[in-house]
């Protein structure tokens, strides 16, 4: 097959582990496209709870997910983890997962390249892609970002037990589902980012995937 598409990166990982940050500058970095993959699962929830439904019926899940109106992703009410969190409901649903592929692999296919960031790009949307990343922090450190973030907000109303209590849910949610579970690829670089800064993090970043790409080229 020809390989007309752009170069693609993968970044995946747990919620704060800073991947959406990192996948953000990275594509800054090289002049590539950005897609968040998590925003498609957090407008299905937000599509599904407006038009009246549970999170859990599974025949709105799927026909929001069939209809999904790319446009709407810059939506300030998919902000914030609470978003997210009804987000990990309908990612379960596989109908869901497929209705969104399409949009996806498109997305990862545009000249001159594209970053995409999420649970499965490696193993699933872009198995092929040229540099694959998982990023992580240990669940103590990830819940301690996203308390930070509560404050800075002005929440001074949900507690660091309740932010970690949360974490350690959606976890369990996205890594236990039987669908697309959130995994290292076999072929990704591990990015730790537990006692790294966002700069040095976007650093070590570039690094892993500078040499991937080099090793590719001299292959
Ligand atoms: O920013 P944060 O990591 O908290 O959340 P997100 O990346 O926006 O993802 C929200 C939820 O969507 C995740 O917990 C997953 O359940 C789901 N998701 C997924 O299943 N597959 C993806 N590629 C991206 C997100």
């Amino acid at each position: 097959m020809s390989r007309m598409r752009g170069m693609i990166i993968a970044i995946d990982g747990p919620a704060a582990s800073g991947k959406g940050t990192i996948a953000k500058l990275v594509a800054e970095h090289f002049g590539f496209h950005c897609l968040d993959t998590g925003l498609l699962y957090r407008a299905v929830a937000r599509d599904v709870e407006r038009a009246g439904f549970r999170l859990e019926d599974t025949w709105a899940a799927v026909s929001y997910a069939r209809g999904l109106d790319a446009a709407t992703l810059d939506d300030p009410a998919l902000r914030g983890a609470e978003a997210g969190d009804r987000a990990s409901v309908v990612a379960k649903i596989p109908e869901v997962r497929r209705a969104l592929l399409k949009y996806q692999r498109a997305f990862a296919e545009r000249p001159p390249g594209a970053v995409l960031d999420g649970r499965d790009i490696g193993t699933v949307v872009c198995p092929d892609a040229d540099a694959k990343l998982f990023v992580t922090a240990t669940a103590e450190v990830r819940a301690e970002r996203r308390f930070s973030e509560l404050r800075a907000r002005g929440d001074t109303t949900t507690g660091y037990a309740a932010v970690l209590a949360a974490i350690r849910e959606r976890d369990a949610r996205d890594s236990g589902r039987a669908d697309a579970p959130m995994k290292m690829a076999a072929d990704a670089d591990l990015l730790d980012t537990t006692q790294l800064g966002i700069e040095a993090a976007f650093d070590a970043a570039v690094g892993l995937i500078k040499r991937k790409i080099g090793q590719q080229g001299a292959a």
